[in-house]
Parts: structure tokens; C-alpha cells; sequence
């Protein structure tokens, strides 16, 4: 079978990596030249683990071409998915689908066969029908059939989530498009994935409510470690037992300095700026888009109200990105707690794992002290923040931190550390919804 997708970033390149492994004749497609020549090399330039290889695998094999010739690639295909981006530009939440109606547009100019055009990309519900107005308006003698595909996919877990998902959504309403996606899907029935056919707007809702309660999820953990702290709980503690119920699941309640990265803060505002259109407001989602807000704003303050005054102050920042395992800053917290910290006249020495070069395209105007490792940038500073829970830090060698440290204070915003551990290595140590630890306890 061939499959046309078109869109080379995240989404796009994963899904065709994926299922030219599957066996497919993949085509890729995208406008920009630069990006088609290096991936027909083999170049991939997003962080993702396993995406290169999959790619030179499949291009190697025959399974995976790119092109930046969408006429060229629609040439016997059966299925077009589209995965292209859906910003949300205005602030208002409203999703720009003029990448996906410019598809739409050539798809129009260049199909000349039956076809199954799917959306991958993340589209407001409603998206699916008014695609197939367009097209069917620009071209009424085609025969086609749409159909929407929302992705789940994790950053640095991408593959996985991919070849092994919780469960597909499949959004058709037509017999055509119904037999066409289970075809598609076949090979992950394999290992008995979930195959949900629904309506086409119910597989567009899906996606957004999904990513709504995770985000709702995360946000009501993180506002009961805020009660935890005043009425002397274990956050962590309490997110354990919770967890152990079924219904609720331990999954998605690590406190945080608030969510970020590219779907959560994007999706929780596409979502009720939908139900605002429809006149359905979604009174629990904007609650959580106002408390994630407020709260990644709140940090710098509460790193303030630790330390006192921050004027001259020499931190350690450890973490930038918007989670591990990332060089991904989109909507990242430390980019609201880093600019407040700088203007109280902080002296900042930051340093991720993998997120340097991103973070410097966004904080590079601030006067920040980028180190190359975690040791140097934990010399000889007054205290260290954690903002981003990555392995290595971990994995720090204690006494010696506490060694290069001018003073022992540690102010984790990722609950990283054991309380019993940072009491026995003689630290200060503040996390969230939990006590505080003191040297001298
Ligand atoms: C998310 C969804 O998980 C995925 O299904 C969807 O397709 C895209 O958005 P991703 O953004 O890659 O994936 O990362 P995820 O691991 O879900 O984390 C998102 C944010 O939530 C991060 O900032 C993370 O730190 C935060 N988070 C996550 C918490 O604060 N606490 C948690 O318990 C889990």
C-alpha cells in the first residue's frame, strides 16, 4: 500500500518512519528543500531516540521516500495523512489551520484518484467535515473520503507510543475509509491494540480531551502539593495512595512547576476556545489554563521567598527544558523562571543535558552563565534550583556537590530527591508539597 504524508516535522516524520517499518511505501512530503535533501540523506534534526535510525533503515529498504513534489507523491497512493502544524498564534487558543487548508488547496490541484485523506495533525473538531467541503466544492468530480487519526504521541517516546499504543482513534463515516484505516492499522492488532472507530468529530474531540485531563490531572496533584504544605501532608505520599485506585491511576501525578512543551499549554486553550465557539464553556479547563500559568509564574517568587533578597545572589540552574529527555523548550517553566530571577538581580549559571542550544535561542538575551556540565555550574553558588528532572542530576555525587557548593541549599521543583537522603547529606532542601528539610533537623 502506498501512504503520502505530508509534513516532515514531528509528527509527520514519525508517523512515515513508523510505517514504512510497518512495510508501506512511504512518501514524504514537504515545502521546505533544505529539510527533503538532508532527510534523503538520512539527516534527521529532531531529537528523538531511535528516529534517525528508523529513517536510514527505511530509506535504505525502499519503504520511506521524500520529496518536496506533491504531485509526485500522490501518484497511486491510497491514503494522504496530513501532519502538518496547527499554531496557536493569536494567544486566544484559536488554532491557525492555514497549513492544513493550504494542503487541502494542492490536494485539490493534484489528485487525480480515490483517496483516503486523513488528519494526523492536531485539528479543532469540525476540522474533518469542512475539509471535505472544501474539496469537494474545488473538485466535485473526486472520489474521496476523510478521515481523522489524532496521534498521542510523547516526546522521546515517540516510536514507542507508535508501535505500541494505548489505542488508535479512528474518526471515519464512510465504509471506504473504515476498511482502508483497519487495513493501515492491521500490524499493531498484532499486539491487540484497541481499535476505536467513531465519529469523525468524536476522534477530533478525543484528542483534545485526552490531553485536557492530563493536563487537569497534573494541575489538581500539583495544587494539592500546595495544600500539602501548609497542612504538613507527603505530596508524594498522597499522590501514592490516590494512585493505587483504578479509577484514578498512578500515572500523571508528578508535582511540577506546571506542565509545558508543545500540546498541553497549546491543546488545553484550542480546547476551550472550542467550547467557547460552540457556547459550552469548559469552566474546569480554564481553571486549569489560569492555575498552570499562575503557577509557573509563581516559582521565581517562591525561589525568592527561600532565599530572600536575590540581588547578587549566584544560582545554579539544573534543567531548561520543558521535561527530560528533550532539547524541547517550547512553553518550558524556567522560561518564566529565569527572566523573573535575572530582573531581582540574580547571578545565574544554567545548564541542561540537551536543551543548551534551543534555550539559547529563547533566553539568550538574558545575562546567563552558560556551563558545560552540572559540576560547573554548581560552583561556588548560593543555591540550586532544579527545574527539569533529568537522570543525571540524580545521579550527583552529594558530598562532592555539597563540597564545591558556597552554601547547601537546594530548591527542587521536581521532587527528585529522597528527604531522608538530602537530611542525611546535611543539605537545605526544599521541594514541593513536601517539608522542609534544615541542615540541623
Ligand atoms: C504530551 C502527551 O503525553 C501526548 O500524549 C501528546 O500527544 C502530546 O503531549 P509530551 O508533551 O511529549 O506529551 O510530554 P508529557 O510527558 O506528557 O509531559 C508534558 C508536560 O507535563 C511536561 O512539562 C511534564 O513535565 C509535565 N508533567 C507530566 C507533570 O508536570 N507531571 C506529570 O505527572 C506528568
Amino acid at each position: 500500500m502506498k501512504i503520502t504524508v505530508v509534513g516532515t516535522g514531528y509528527v509527520g516524520l514519525v508517523t512515515g518512519a513508523c510505517f514504512s517499518k510497518l512495510g508501506y511505501d512511504i512518501v514524504c512530503v514537504d515545502k521546505d528543500t533544505a529539510k527533503i535533501d538532508d532527510l534523503k540523506k538520512g539527516i534527521v534534526s529532531i531529537y528523538e531516540p531511535g528516529l534517525e535510525d528508523l529513517v536510514q533503515k527505511n530509506i535504505k529498504s525502499g519503504n520511506l521516500k521524500f520529496t518536496t513534489n506533491l504531485k509526485e507523491a500522490l501518484e497511486k497512493t491510497e491514503a494522504v495523512f496530513i501532519a502538518v502544524g496547527t499554531p496557536s498564534r493569536r494567544g486566544d487558543g484559536h488554532a491557525d489551520l492555514a497549513y492544513v487548508f493550504g494542503v487541502v488547496d494542492e490536494l485539490a490541484e493534484n489528485l487525480s484518484s480515490e483517496v483516503v485523506i486523513v488528519t494526523k495533525s492536531t485539528v479543532p473538531v469540525g476540522t474533518g467535515r469542512e475539509i471535505y467541503k472544501q474539496l469537494k466544492k474545488k473538485r466535485p468530480d473526486l472520489v474521496f473520503h476523510v478521515a481523522s487519526n489524532p496521534e498521542f504521541l510523547r516526546e522521546w517516546a515517540a516510536i514507542e507510543d507508535f508501535m505500541h499504543p494505548n489505542r488508535v482513534m479512528i474518526g471515519v463515516d464512510s465504509v471506504k475509509a473504515k476498511n482502508l484505516m483497519a487495513r493501515v492499522y492491521n500490524p499493531l492488532c498484532i499486539n491487540k491494540t484497541p481499535i476505536i472507530y467513531t465519529s469523525i468529530e468524536a476522534a477530533e474531540l478525543t484528542k483534545y480531551a485526552s490531553n485536557g485531563f492530563l493536563a487537569m490531572k497534573i494541575s489538581f496533584i500539583n495544587e494539592i502539593a500546595d495544600l500539602c504544605e501548609k497542612c504538613g501532608a507527603d505530596v508524594k505520599e498522597v499522590a501514592r495512595g490516590i494512585g493505587f485506585d483504578d479509577r484514578i491511576g498512578d500515572k500523571f501525578l508528578h508535582v511540577s512547576p506546571g506542565y509545558g512543551g508543545s500540546c498541553f499549554p497549546k491543546d488545553t486553550k484550542a480546547l476551550s476556545y472550542t467550547a467557547q465557539q460552540y457556547d459550552a464553556p469548559l469552566t474546569l479547563i480554564d481553571a486549569v489554563i489560569a492555575f498552570n500559568e499562575a503557577r509557573k509564574k509563581s516559582m521565581g517568587l517562591r525561589i525568592e521567598s527561600i532565599l530572600g533578597s536575590l540581588k547578587e545572589k549566584k544560582l545554579a540552574i539544573l534543567g531548561l527544558t520543558f521535561k527530560p529527555n528533550t532539547d524541547d523548550m517550547r512553553d518550558s517553566a524556567s522560561l518564566d523562571i529565569l527572566p523573573y530571577l535575572i530582573e531581582k538581580g540574580s547571578k545565574l549559571n544554567v545548564f541542561d543535558p540537551k536543551g543548551m542550544k534551543e534555550a539559547k535561542k529563547l533566553l539568550g538575551h538574558l545575562p546567563l552563565k552558560w556551563k558545560k556540565n552540572s559540576y560547573e555550574t554548581l560552583e561556588g553558588v548560593d543555591a540550586v534550583v532544579i527545574l527539569t528532572e533529568w537522570d543525571e542530576f540524580r545521579f550527583l555525587d552529594l558530598n562532592h556537590v555539597k563540597k564545591i557548593l558556597k552554601s547547601p541549599v537546594i530548591i527542587d521543583l521536581r521532587n527528585m530527591y529522597d528527604l531522608e537522603e538530602m537530611h542525611k547529606a546535611g543539605f537545605e532542601y526544599h521541594s514541593l508539597g513536601r517539608k522542609i528539610i534544615k541542615p540541623m533537623d
